[in-house]
């Protein structure tokens, strides 16, 4: 029997099927539940076989990206019990919210190396609209980096200058359509909404969140978060540079700020990834000493049809936030 749980009731386990099945992504429960309280429409599903976690999943609007006809959904399910439905089970849960949110498909991804994920997918006629080369870097023995800046430009952190965030929501404003993408160019949003999900909550880590500064006037801001706060990994979580302002190391010398930060502070790993389209992003990373891990592919699907979803979820059904009942899934 598969069972949909919708919501907060363990959410550890999903937790841990997420970091599980994505490996090189650490999904912790703070940030579960920061994603439930801060990002638009995201609901989520813990799916139980014969009682035991073994899945999880999430469909929400497409981040910065909400006009999209896409609802962006993740779907994990542990190697061991693959193949028996639950995968099915929580698409077409996902499947349902997205409907409910007026999407007509699912925006989603998942490792190339991750065999199960791919047949899935192409099963389902989803096609890979975008691939990400994604990198560590490891810190044991990393060379400290030399951080060179434009003459008159500073760098701060928003610990220090909490009062620039208003520029640093500017400049992502600016750079965040210039993010290569697929049907939709990314938007920062209003700062409210984009100060609450990106400056707030666990994963953010004001000290690790740098900022380039000329004159008074942000210029750039390179964002760490945390990963896992306990195994010392963070992720770089944006790099941006007003355009007027390219081309002349900004990044670069962010990045290698970010790696000194990363070197004093103890920490045992930084992960990245851009689109393999994102040549100067790229171009930045080729001068630290990332190596590389299996490729991030971005896909885009449709939605389960109503009545594939009655034959394949026939032994299944979603138990709601508050108590139990028995619609079938
Ligand atoms: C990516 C970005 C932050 C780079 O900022 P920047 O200040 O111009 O970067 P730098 O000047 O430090 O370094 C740019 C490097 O890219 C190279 N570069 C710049 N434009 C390039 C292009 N179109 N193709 C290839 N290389 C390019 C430069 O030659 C330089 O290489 P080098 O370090 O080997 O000398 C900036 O382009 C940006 O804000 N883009 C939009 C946001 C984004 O995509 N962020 C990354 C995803 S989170």
């Amino acid at each position: 029997m598969i069972e949909l749980v919708a919501g907060t009731t363990d959410t550890s386990a999903a937790a841990r099927i997420m970091t599980t099945v994505r490996r090189w992504i650490v999904i912790e429960p703070e940030a579960i539940e920061h994603s439930r309280a801060t990002i638009p429409m995201f609901r989520d599903w813990l799916a139980l076989l014969d009682g035991d976690p073994v899945g999880a999943g999430s469909c929400s609007l497409n981040l910065g990206m909400e006009e999209d006809t896409a609802a962006f959904a993740v779907a994990c399910v542990l190697d061991q019990v693959r193949g028996r439905g639950v995968g099915t089970a929580l698409y077409g849960q996902l499947s349902t919210h997205a409907r409910s949110l007026g999407k007509s498909e699912l925006m989603t991804w998942g490792y190339e190396d991750d065999a199960g994920g791919v047949a899935f997918a192409e099963r389902h006629g989803f096609v890979v609209v975008t691939r990400k080369p994604a990198l560590r870097l490891v810190l044991d023995d990393c060379p400290r980096p030399t951080v060179d800046l434009p003459e008159d430009v500073v760098i701060t952190t928003l610990a220090e200058t909490p009062e620039l965030v208003q520029g640093v929501w500017e400049t992502a404003s600016e750079a965040m359509p210039d993010i290569p993408y697929y049907t939709v160019p990314m938007s920062a949003g209003p700062l409210e909404e984009f100060a609450a999900r990106s400056f707030a909550g666990p994963r953010f880590i004001p000290e690790a969140t740098f900022v380039a500064v000329r004159e008074g006037e942000v210029l750039g801001y390179a964002q760490l978060t945390w990963m896992s706060r306990a195994a010392g990994i963070a992720d770089h979580a944006m790099l941006a540079v007003r355009r007027a302002w390219r081309g002349r190391g900004i990044a670069k010398a962010l990045k290698a700020r970010q790696i000194m930060w990363a070197l004093d502070n103890g920490l045992t790993e930084l992960r990245t990834g851009n689109d393999e389209r994102n040549a100067s992003a790229r171009a930045v990373n080729a001068n630290f000493a990332y190596t590389p891990l299996p490729d991030q592919v971005g896909y885009r699907g449709p939605l389960l049809a109503s009545e594939s979803r009655r034959s394949a979820t026939g032994r299944s059904r979603v138990i709601p936030e508050h108590g139990r009942n028995e619609h079938p899934a």
